[in-house]
This record gives C-alpha cells, sequence and structure tokens, in this order.
C-alpha cells in the first residue's frame, strides 16, 4: 500500500497514534476527545507541571471538570511527555500552542514554529501534520511547513508534502464555560495544503466529532476562523457604541437588544461589556490586520472595533466616576469593590480581563480597590496589573463597607440578590441587575 492509503486506514479505523502539542485550553479536551474516538494519545507540552499533573490525574484547567484528567491519566492510551523525540512515534500530529501578539500588536509565530521545528527533526514519511491555533490565512503553508522542512537533519531523506507527509489546518472553535456545545458537538472545519491532506485530517476529526466540513485549502479554514473572531469583535463594539449612545438618551441598550432579538431573522444579539478580553476576540483580528499589509490593504472595521471596545474600561470608570459624584463622593479615596475578575462568566481565566485595567485605573485615581471572584481565588501581579490581590468574600457587613460594586464579569455563583439588597451603590456592565431593582441598592448600568 502506498503512504497515503496507509495512513488512511489507521486513521479511519481509529488504530493510530496522534500525538498533540501543547495541552493547555484548546489540547487537553481535543487529547480528550480523539482518546474517545478510539486513539492512542501522546501529548507534549514544554510545562513540566502540566505533565507531572496528567501523570497523577490532577485536573489543572477547572471549567473543563475532573472526568477528563482522570480518564486520560488512568487510560493506557494516554501518556503525555515533554521528549519531543518521541514526535516520530506519532502517525498524526496537531499543535495546540499559543499564538499571542507582540510588543507592537504584531503576530507572535515563535509557538507555532518552534513546533514546527520539533516536528521537522524527526519528520518521517506517512506523518500528518495539524495546526489548530488561530493564526492569519498563509501561516500552514508559508510559516509552519518551512520551520518543518528546515529542521530536518542534514543528509534525512527529502520528503514531499503532499506526496510523503500531509500538512492541514484546522482551526478551533473551543468556547470554555459554554455548556451548549463541547469539542464534539461542535462542527469542525478542515483544510489540507493538499487535497489528500484535508481528506486524511477529516477522517481524523470524524472519529471524535459528529461534524467535519472539508473546505478547499488550508487559506479557507485559516480566514474562516479569522472571520469568525472579527465578526464577535466588530459586533461586540456596535453594541458597545450605541450603548454609548442611547445611555445619554435615557434607553436602556439591553431592553433594545431584547427588542431587536425578536426579529427571527437578520438580527443576531450581541451584548455591550467592560471590554474585551481573552485569548482569541482582542486578539486574532490583528493577525489578519497585519497580514493585510502585505496586500496593501487596511482593515478599517477591524482597528475601529479595537479603538471602541479598549476604550470600555475607561467609559465604564467614568460612569462609576459621575455615580459617585451624584453622591457628592469622588473616586478618590472611596472603596469600590469588583464583582467578577475572569474575562467571561462560569471559569477562572484571567488573560486580557478588561477587570485587570479598570483596577488600575481606578487605583490610579486613588480609589481603595478590593474584588470578589468565585472563580479566581487570587490576581497576582502581572505585566498590565501592578497588584496582589485576594477574593474577599460578600456577606451584607462587607457590601455594606463599599462605596460602589462594580460588575465585571456576572458569573452565575455570585449572590445577585446579596448584592442588590445591600450594596449603596451598583455600577453595572453585564445587566447582572436585571428583575433586582428596588431590592435597596442604587443601580447605574455602564
Ligand atoms: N482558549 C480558547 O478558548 C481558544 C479557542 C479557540 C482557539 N484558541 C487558539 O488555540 C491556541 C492555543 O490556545 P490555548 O488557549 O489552548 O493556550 P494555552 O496557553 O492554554 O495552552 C498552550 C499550551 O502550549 C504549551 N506550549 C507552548 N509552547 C510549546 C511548545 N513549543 N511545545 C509544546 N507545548 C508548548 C504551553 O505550555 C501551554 O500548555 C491559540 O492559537 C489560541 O488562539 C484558543
Amino acid at each position: 500500500m502506498d503512504v497515503f492509503s496507509t495512513l488512511k486506514s489507521k486513521l479511519s479505523s481509529g488504530n493510530a497514534t496522534i500525538g498533540i502539542i501543547g495541552l493547555g485550553y484548546v489540547g487537553l479536551p481535543l487529547a480528550h476527545a480523539l482518546h474517545e474516538g478510539g486513539f492512542r494519545i501522546l501529548g507534549f507540552d514544554i510545562d513540566p507541571s502540566k505533565i507531572e499533573a496528567l501523570a497523577v490525574g490532577r485536573n489543572y484547567l477547572k471549567h473543563l471538570g475532573e472526568e477528563m484528567t482522570t480518564t486520560l491519566s488512568r487510560s493506557d492510551r494516554f501518556r503525555a511527555t515533554a521528549d519531543f523525540s518521541r514526535l516520530s512515534e506519532a502517525d498524526a500530529i496537531i499543535i495546540c500552542v499559543p499564538t499571542p501578539l507582540g510588543k507592537h500588536q504584531e503576530p507572535d509565530l515563535s509557538y507555532v514554529i518552534n513546533s514546527g521545528r520539533d516536528i521537522g527533526r524527526t519528520l518521517r514519511r506517512g506523518q500528518l501534520v495539524v495546526l489548530e491555533s488561530t493564526t492569519y490565512p498563509g501561516t500552514t503553508r508559508e510559516d509552519l511547513l518551512p520551520a518543518m522542512l528546515e529542521a530536518q537533519p542534514k543528509g534525512a531523506e527529502k520528503l514531499v508534502s503532499g506526496k510523503d507527509f500531509f500538512v492541514a489546518f484546522s482551526p478551533e472553535r473551543e468556547d470554555p464555560g459554554r455548556k451548549s456545545h463541547n469539542t464534539k458537538t461542535t462542527p469542525k472545519l478542515v483544510g489540507g495544503l493538499e487535497r489528500e491532506s484535508g481528506e486524511l485530517a477529516s477522517l481524523m476529526y470524524a472519529r471524535a466529532i459528529q461534524h467535519v466540513v472539508t473546505v478547499s485549502t488550508a487559506e479557507v479554514a485559516e480566514a474562516a476562523k479569522v472571520l469568525e473572531n472579527t465578526f464577535r469583535a466588530v459586533n461586540i463594539a456596535l453594541v458597545n457604541e450605541l450603548k454609548m449612545i442611547l445611555t445619554p438618551m435615557g434607553i436602556d441598550v439591553w431592553d433594545v437588544i431584547e427588542a431587536a432579538a425578536t426579529k427571527p431573522f437578520g438580527f443576531m444579539p450581541f451584548f455591550p461589556g467592560p471590554g474585551l478580553g481573552g485569548h482569541c476576540i482582542p486578539i486574532d483580528p490583528f493577525y489578519l490586520t497585519w497580514k493585510a499589509r502585505e496586500v496593501g490593504k487596511p482593515t478599517r472595521f477591524i482597528e475601529l472595533a479595537g479603538e471602541i471596545n479598549t476604550s470600555m474600561p475607561h467609559y465604564v470608570v467614568d460612569r462609576l466616576a459621575a455615580a459617585l459624584n451624584d453622591e457628592s463622593k469622588s473616586v478618590k479615596g472611596s472603596k469600590v469593590l469588583i464583582v467578577g475578575l475572569a474575562y467571561k462568566p462560569n471559569i477562572d481565566d484571567t488573560r486580557e480581563t478588561p477587570a485587570a485595567e479598570i483596577i488600575e485605573i481606578l487605583a490610579g485615581l486613588g480609589a481603595d480597590v478590593s474584588y470578589h471572584d468565585p472563580h479566581v481565588p487570587t490576581f497576582p501581579r502581572m505585566r498590565k496589573h501592578t497588584r496582589d490581590l485576594k477574593s474577599i468574600d460578600l456577606s451584607k457587613d462587607v457590601l455594606t463597607a463599599f462605596d460602589a460594586v462594580l460588575i465585571v464579569t456576572d458569573h452565575a455563583a455570585v449572590n445577585w440578590r446579596a448584592i442588590a439588597q445591600h450594596a449603596k451603590l451598583v455600577v453595572d456592565t453585564r445587566n447582572a441587575m436585571k428583575g433586582l431593582g428596588g431590592l435597596g441598592a442604587r443601580v447605574v448600568k455602564a
């Protein structure tokens, strides 16, 4: 049998080893889903604490639940390792490493390139490589493939992509904390550098994911992912702008969105907030902005959405300052309690959280800032956040001691009724006080 047919039969029967590079928010649930699909899984990470945790079944991503790590660590079809020479054991290798922005908002592909080099060092005939990290269109062909080929040891046999080995892109659509969809039930886009690569990657995913959509090229799959995240960033900016227009008119933007959402077609509700957070929406659109320069085109929607969304923490603080002013108080010297530190509800992820910037602005103005988040017990200092903080528990006495409560994230586990009853002033960026008006607190939306 030729290389393609051999790999095809291995992947479609489940009798194959899948290497997963990067065992974080994306790689770990993917490892679990492919393990359930019957494959042997070899997980790779440069973080030794993750390898150790998986060896003993300790869960390091709370929102995924205990079952995932327990199942993997007990299985003889799963191993996690930092020994990258073992990449040669894998029939297919999936890359799930970070793709952040650099200092000047430029794509930082160093993690992807490093993984490409790791793979290249042991690349052998009959392997499939799939990139899942979010990136600009062209990365798989123009950046990943050359990194792999250049890392091949001197004197190694020259292998040809699409003939001897196969390369594809499949965007990750994971949405941590979402209950309605998971890795298995979210349709998976796949595009190969060549038709054969797309076909092989699709066969692999089809064993673990209910609906696999094969598109014509890796570039289509890469661009589709950037479109999805840009679509969110632009629409969130639109409702944030609408909020700033409607508020001085005395119109509640949340009521307006709810009203518009009764239209069964041609409208999709997006909700305003205190600013973007997380590893994806604030970052991914700027990968396209960077790539667009290559063809001499501006990305005006992306830039404008970025401008509006990044101004939100300042808008929120201005609303808080005005609300305190109504009570003859200044921000300076006021005690402010931030509720919800994670960037979105019901998870513990604080990457790029707007709460960090809000805390910095308020502290800079002289406020005494504390926070409550049932999912984030401590918030140590980081690059953009300069103080060590600890979550405080809510009680009637605690709530009455603060001049204002500022709601940044609406976790289901927060006692919203207690806040509505006992806080003096609530500045609400999430409509968390809906239906709780008139219980005691003065509520101002922001
Ligand atoms: N988190 C999400 O919700 C989400 C959703 C869709 C897409 N994505 C994309 O998926 C990719 C991964 O994101 P994530 O949230 O899983 O990141 P993460 O930081 O949770 O996990 C990445 C893992 O890769 C490891 N790593 C880094 N360099 C490595 C290397 N050279 N070799 C092996 N391991 C390495 C890190 O130690 C870490 O464990 C990014 O491109 C991100 O944009 C993330």
